[in-house]
């Protein structure tokens, strides 16, 4: 076995992007392009992953060093960018000769590590090995020119290639596998006399083959895993191919989904048996559903663990950030409820319309069912919190928590003016401003107190 380094191109402009943001760093199911290469590029266990920045260089190597801290990233410069040739003659002097060399593009996502692992093996540490894919319309890429027995001769682009060569429909989808050392060779003799003045990195075919070194060609009928991001249809449409497999994957393990093209994963999703997902839903970071979890319309779940049983109603947005959420047992959560960083629901939690919880803990059985805000508060078990009731934990400067012990009832419209505890078993009046502890069992009211004034006239307008 040779060892890998793997070169990743990302030096391109993307005109048709039409962009300020480097081509290579739009997203794609909520990750840079060229993230996912490198994510790829990581599971073939490589020594070193190199990767060449030319245009916005300076943006794209500090995403990615902030992305991928604990790497080891490389960066090559290319300045000017005169061709992809140009661009990984930029690494030479950053690769050593035992390798095996596998070039990628920052802006081709959908690669599988399992494809590139058949291309490593069948470069076998001594050939070059490209990967190819027969294709029913080749316009625009590098077609691939076999001889009379089939032995591929050379790599022919687009705008250089003849009206027979243009029929062919075999292309090389611009990832290669090459002994460094015979790469190193081939990449001094490049020139740029061709249709685009540039060097291309195609031109290594002729080279082997005038060496006398083998060059095969690794074919795989699977077009997304080739397909380069040239402008924002493009990325769309790619979005769609991977979001459609990340469904069906889900579907295979057992997730119901009613619509899995109406479904963006742009992170981690893991499912437990019998799991349901309406419409319209998009999970971020990493969230994990329990059994029979089921999801509503219209939810956007991020960084959250939702035990077995609970049900999140449509319209619902939870975002555990870094902190994380987490839902419990047979929780009922929505619809149209926020849940927030810290947030950690436990066993048969009800949290209704219009209710934001943030960095609390609620206990099994606790209820806001209506209009609410819980901030910074500990809650205890079955406490029922009104419609309208808020901690105000936040005094301009600092935050305080709240605490309110089990079998509370809180009632509608209450200011919780932390710090502050309110017994256990205690009840607040509706409308009440609470602004010191109450002992356990109290009935606590602080507001004004109601008059009537028996047969009251109103005041009529004068003529
Ligand atoms: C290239 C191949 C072509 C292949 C196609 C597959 C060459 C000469 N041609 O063509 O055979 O069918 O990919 O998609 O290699 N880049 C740099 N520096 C440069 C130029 C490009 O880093 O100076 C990077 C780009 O950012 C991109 C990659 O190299 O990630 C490919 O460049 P691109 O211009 O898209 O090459 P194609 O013309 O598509
Ligand atoms: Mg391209």
């Amino acid at each position: 076995m040779s060892v890998l380094d793997v070169v990743i191109m990302a030096a391109g402009k993307g005109t048709r992007m039409k962009s300020s943001l480097p081509k290579v760093l739009h997203p794609l199911a909520g990750k840079a392009l060229v993230q996912h290469v490198i994510d790829t590029a990581q599971t073939l266990n490589a020594r070193h992953t190199i990767v060449i920045t030319g245009h916005g260089a300076e943006q794209v190597e500090a995403a990615l060093l902030q992305a991928n801290a604990s790497a080891g990233l490389q960066f090559a410069r290319q300045m000017p960018q005169l061709g992809t040739g140009h661009a990984v003659q930029q690494t030479v002097p950053l690769l050593a000769d035992d390798g095996v060399v596998v070039v990628l593009s920052g802006d081709v996502p959908l690669t599988q590590a399992n494809t590139l692992q058949a291309l490593i093996d069948a470069c076998a540490g001594t050939r070059l090995a490209l990967l190819t894919l027969n294709m029913p319309d080749p316009t625009g890429y590098g077609r691939i020119e076999r001889n009379a027995s089939g032995a591929v001769q050379a790599i022919v682009e687009h705008k250089d290639a003849s009206e027979a060569q243009r029929a062919i429909r075999e292309i090389y989808s611009g990832i290669m596998a090459v002994p460094a050392k015979l790469l190193k060779t081939w990449l001094a003799r490049l020139d740029n006399h061709n249709a685009q003045n540039e060097y291309y990195l195609t031109d290594v075919v002729k080279f082997a083959v005038a060496d006398g070194v083998a060059v095969v060609a690794h074919t795989i009928d699977d077009a997304a895993q080739v397909a380069g991001v040239n402008s924002p249809v493009q990325l769309a449409e790619l979005e769609r191919t991977h979001q459609l497999r990340v469904a069906r994957a889900l579907m295979e393990q057992g997730v119901r989904l009613i619509d899995p093209s109406r479904l963006d994963v742009r992170g981690m999703l893991r499912c437990a048996s019998d799991v349901h997902i309406d419409v319209n839903c998009v999970f971020e970071g990493v969230v994990e559903l329990g059994a029979g979890v089921k999801i509503g319309a219209n939810c956007v779940i991020a960084n959250c663990t939702i035990h077995a049983g609970a049900v999140i109603h449509p319209f619902t947005h939870i975002d555990g950030e870094k902190l994380g959420v987490s839902v419990g047992e047979g929780a009922l959560i929505g619809p149209f409820a926020r849940l927030r960083p810290g947030a950690q629901l436990g066993a048969e939690v009800h949290i209704g319309n219009f209710v934001e919880v943030k960095n609390s803990t609620l206990a099994q059985g606790a209820k806001a069912n209506h209009l609410a805000y819980l901030g910074d508060a500990t809650v205890g078990e079955r406490v029922n919190y009104g419609a309208g009731s808020i901690t105000a934990n936040y005094d301009g400067a600092n935050k305080h928590r709240t605490v309110i012990e089990a079998d509370v009832h809180i009632g509608s419209n209450c200011v919780l003016v932390a710090p502050v505890t309110i017994g256990a078993g205690g009840t607040v009046g509706g409308g009440s401003t609470i602004t010191k502890s109450t002992e356990a069992g109290a009935l606590s009211v602080a507001r004004g107190k109601q008059i009537s004034i028996a047969n009251y006239k109103r005041p009529v307008k004068k003529k």
